[in-house]
């Protein structure tokens, strides 16, 4: 049941902490400063391939990699299977929660076919794609019932970390302070789940027909992660993009009328260009929402704040998609959608 909840959403969002921990057992041993899998494999580039939400996985699983100076991309799985990328020694990772997704199976046969080794990121124990791929890695998040994937897009998260710091470990990152950033991530999203604004600037904002998303690097995957939450559960039109992208074109449409959530955390070079972002926004007179750590100052061109603990960059991407996936569903409430079972939605979708 909904264990009290309004929604298996609401709920599988507060599961997260539980979700995680379970991901993170008995894989990271934090004095060794190791994480351990029980698979090994040989890594020395690596495609990633998935569609909607655990596309978003994979754009960040590709920059962890490429973080530790692995080459690696990752691609929607039915642009892939169409037109496949040369593979050379590539190891292809297909993330997929329910493992049974017929345009990333269609990629993985491909590169199967091409003789890659293929690993399934997956949460699905008996599942086509753990059977199929050459590997699996679970990502232990237990069943998901809402039709939008909330904590088991977390787990992907918090799974690709371990598989990148097991197989390639972090480049120029201190290995134990990623661990440790891990390890600190349910108790962070507690802390999340039990302050969040989100719930008030839902209410704020939910008479807006249009909303947009940046953030960079880490960032950005979590851009894309909220605008596609709000359309597929509200209904509402929402674009997510790269924050460097802003002024390429979408700057047009940013008016009094088109909130926008800029997701800044730390001081780095990264957070300076985003609020560069934030300001050409503001100055159109767009509200702005910051997820933020209260690093930088970004508040100050902000009209609301959803406050998120201060972590690895890494890490932080998790908690603000926590605040953006309250945003979604407090909005999609308000508005007395669907929420688990979205229109024309199916949670596996089996046809290519
Ligand atoms: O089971 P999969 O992760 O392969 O599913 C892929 C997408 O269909 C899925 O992530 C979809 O975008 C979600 N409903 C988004 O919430």
């Amino acid at each position: 049941g909904k264990a009290g909840y309004d929604h298996f959403m609401l709920k599988e969002i507060h599961e997260q902490p539980r979700a995680l921990r379970q991901c993170l057992q008995g894989r990271v041993d934090e004095l060794a400063g190791e994480v351990t899998l029980d698979i090994d494999p040989d890594i020395s580039r690596v495609q990633f391939v998935a569609c909607g939400t655990s596309y978003h996985a994979a754009l960040y699983g590709a920059a962890l990699f490429r973080a530790a100076g692995v080459p690696a991309q990752a691609f929607l799985a039915h642009e892939y299977a169409i037109q496949t990328p040369p593979i050379e020694d590539d190891l292809v990772v297909a993330v997929s929660q329910s493992g049974e997704t017929a345009d990333t199976l269609a990629a993985i046969r491909e590169a199967d076919r091409r003789g890659a080794d293929t690993l399934a990121l997956t949460n699905v124990v008996g599942s086509t794609m753990a059977r199929e791929c050459t590997d699996a890695l679970f990502i232990r998040s237990g069943p998901e019932i809402g039709v939008a994937a909330s904590k088991t897009f977390s787990a992907q998260l918090t799974a690709v970390n371990l598989l990148a710091l097991a197989t390639v470990g972090a480049g120029d990152e201190d290995v134990r302070e990623l661990i440790g950033a891990l390890r600190d991530l349910p108790a962070n999203i507690q802390t999340v789940l039990d302050s969040s604004d989100a719930r008030s600037v839902a209410r704020d904002y939910v008479d807006s027909e249009s909303f947009f998303f940046i953030g960079r690097g880490y960032h950005h995957p979590v851009a894309l992660e909220g605008a596609l939450k709000l359309k597929e559960i509200s209904y509402t039109h929402a674009e997510g993009f790269a924050a460097g992208e802003l002024k390429h074109g979408t700057l047009a449409l940013v008016t009094p009328d088109t909130p926008v959530f800029a997701v800044v955390t730390g001081d780095d070079e990264a957070a300076r260009k985003t609020i560069g972002n934030v300001k050409e926004v503001e100055a159109r007179g767009a509200p702005v929402i910051a997820v933020t750590d209260g690093e930088s100052d970004v508040e100050r061109y902000a009209d609301a704040v959803l406050e998120v603990p201060s972590t690895h960059a890494r890490t932080a991407a998790v908690l603000a998609n926590v605040q953006l996936q309250l945003v979604a569903y407090h909005i999609a409430n308000e508005l007395g959608r669907s929420i688990d079972k979205p229109r024309n939605l199916a949670k596996s979708v089996t046809v290519e």
